[in-house]
């Protein structure tokens, strides 16, 4: 994975609240169903980081349009949802529609901007806004035009953009639902055909949305979203695994799809929650929430065929479960946030098949239906409907359930109770999870037998391109102690009010930090600023 991502290029730190929730589907229409949406989220105190708009609220369907009518003061309300800290994300596909009423067609064909047959005859095929017409985005001059025209839409505010049918796809009805193979391409000068072309035209596509971001807003990190892609589209977007149907065998398949693309470069990925195409059933949608909150892109979205969608539909208990699973995926963004630094630094995909842990392991090989998320947690995500416990190939070494004080040793396939509540997460011991509970920093410590182990957290501003720190965390176990040792590299100032230690499996009986005795209840210790913790253990 280091070598792909020196080839290819490894993902830059994201923003940090795109590593919250996205509400999205296709068919919001207007400022006030998002409203009320947004209420919602209040109301049943559930956090949000991102609205998604589609294609219904654009004009006719094209691109760049978000329609004045239904969105009379676009600024304000963009701004209203600043105030609830949540942002707001617009669609935008290649295709233009291709009529003189269309400035942006207009424009493009002055720029000889899209892409033709052999013969100079513009290449013109169905898409949502009727016939369209589509940039090449092989063309240095094409990507810069196209920048250019995100440009009055991130000075109101929008956050970030999702390119939608970006492979390109076209609504033909036989051959390959894309351009024809002879469409020219400029390829960079070089010239080409679409036989060439197919796989980079997504890739340009989503370079030309991001190098937007960096022109125009270049104190903010690009957020986008792209639904086609190749070798290095990590370096531009974020993707999803499209448009999948609501049942139980589509959740399953998330699991392979979003190891495959991060074992091909992509890090951030994530499905539908509850699927796109289909009304999940309450359980249906809620094993897949309890998935996606340990997935980096986490977004429910559906289709505007299809019952709207979002995490209250199904009223109790499932609500309450998901509240807890949705508290719980902000409670871990130190971690995802490291693991989103350590995806910049080194090419490694948050999520990571079994055998990542040991490879030498076959029977870890082939398992589809379980992922790590870093090196610290595995999650098994419950994949059948009425299931209510699961079997579990673990990777060698100890591993503590997340949920409760059992334990498990790796190596072997073990049971694991998984009630409605929740789903198995087991965490493997050398591991210090960081957490964040009201801007304290919770470190979830989890002793191995014997020996050290270090875990980093990496915190920054979470936009921009400031200053940064590294906290790193040795634990150390020996026959009576346990240690907790922090070293801290980096100017960005520590951020949390607190720190609480948590320590698993071990009856601890005394504490000493720095040196000085101190009280430790419920083997949990309040603290601040330290060098090392030691544990005595009982
Ligand atoms: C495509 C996308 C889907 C979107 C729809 C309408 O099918 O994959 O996510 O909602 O188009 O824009």
């Amino acid at each position: 994975m280091q070598r792909y991502g020196q080839l290819t290029g490894c993902a830059p730190l994201p923003p940090r609240w795109a590593l919250g929730y996205h509400q999205s589907r296709w068919g919001y229409g207007n400022e006030e169903n998002l409203r009320r949406d947004l209420r919602g989220f209040q109301e049943h105190n559930l956090p949000l980081s991102a609205f998604h708009l589609d294609i219904d609220c654009q004009v006719k369907h094209r691109s760049f349009t978000i329609d004045p009518q239904r969105f009379p003061r676009l600024d304000d309300f963009v701004q209203e949802l600043g105030n609830a800290q949540v942002k707001l994300i617009a669609i935008n596909n290649p295709g233009i529609q291709f009529s003189r009423q269309s400035n942006l067609c207009l424009q493009g064909l002055i720029l000889n901007a899209f892409c033709t047959y052999p013969d100079g005859e513009l290449v013109v095929a169905p898409v949502w806004p009727g016939r369209t017409v589509f940039p090449d985005f092989t063309h240095p001059r094409v990507r810069a035009w196209w920048s250019q025209q995100f440009a009055y839409l991130l000075e109101i505010g929008i956050a970030g953009f999702w390119n939608d049918m970006s492979e390109p796809a076209t609504f033909v009805l036989w051959g390959d639902r894309t351009l024809p193979q002879v469409a020219q391409h400029y390829l960079e000068g070089r010239g080409g055909d679409h036989r060439e072309a197919h796989n980079v035209y997504g890739l340009l596509e989503a370079k030309a949305a991001h190098d937007s971001i960096r022109e125009f807003q270049p104190q903010h990190r690009p957020f986008i979203v792209s639904r086609a892609g190749w070798a290095g589209l990590q370096r531009y977007a974020w993707t999803w695994t499209g448009d999948i149907v609501s049942t139980w065998e589509a959740l399953r398949q998330t699991v392979a799809t979003v190891i495959g693309l991060g074992l091909s470069g992509i890090p951030y990925s994530g499905p539908d929650i509850g699927g796109f195409s289909g009304n999940p059933t309450a359980e249906l949608y809620l094993r897949w929430l309890q998935m996606a909150a340990f997935m980096p892109f986490c977004r429910t979205h559906s289709s505007i065929t299809v019952e709207p969608r979002s995490p209250w539909s199904f009223g109790e208990p499932y609500l309450g479960i998901i509240r807890r699973f949705l508290q719980l995926r902000y409670s871990l963004l130190p971690y995802f946030y490291t693991l989103a630094w350590e995806a910049a630094q080194q090419g490694y995909p948050l999520i990571r098949p079994l055998f990542w842990l040991d490879w030498q392991d076959s029977s870890l090989w082939e398992i589809e239906d379980a992922f790590c998320l870093g090196e610290a947690l595995l999650v098994c995500p419950i994949v059948e409907a009425g299931a209510r416990s699961r079997s579990i190939h673990l990777p060698k070494g100890r591993w503590y359930s997340f949920w409760n004080e059992a334990m498990f040793e790796g190596g072997q396939t073990v049971e694991v109770a998984a009630p409605l509540e929740t789903i198995p997460v087991l965490v493997r011991a050398g591991s210090v999870m960081p957490m964040v509970e009201e801007n304290r920093l919770i470190l979830h410590l989890y002793p191995l037998d014997f020996g050290e182990s270090c875990s980093h957290l990496y915190s920054d501003a979470g936009e921009g391109y400031g200053e940064s720190r590294l906290d790193c965390f040795r634990l150390i176990r020996s026959e009576d102690s346990l240690e907790l040792v922090w070293e801290q590299q980096g100017n960005y100032g520590f951020s949390y009010a607190g720190i609480q230690l948590h320590v698993y499996g071990l009856a601890v009986t005394q504490a000493w930090i720095d040196g000085e005795a101190t009280l430790i209840e419920n083997r949990q210790l309040n603290c601040s600023n330290f060098q090392r913790v030691r544990f005595a253990i009982g």
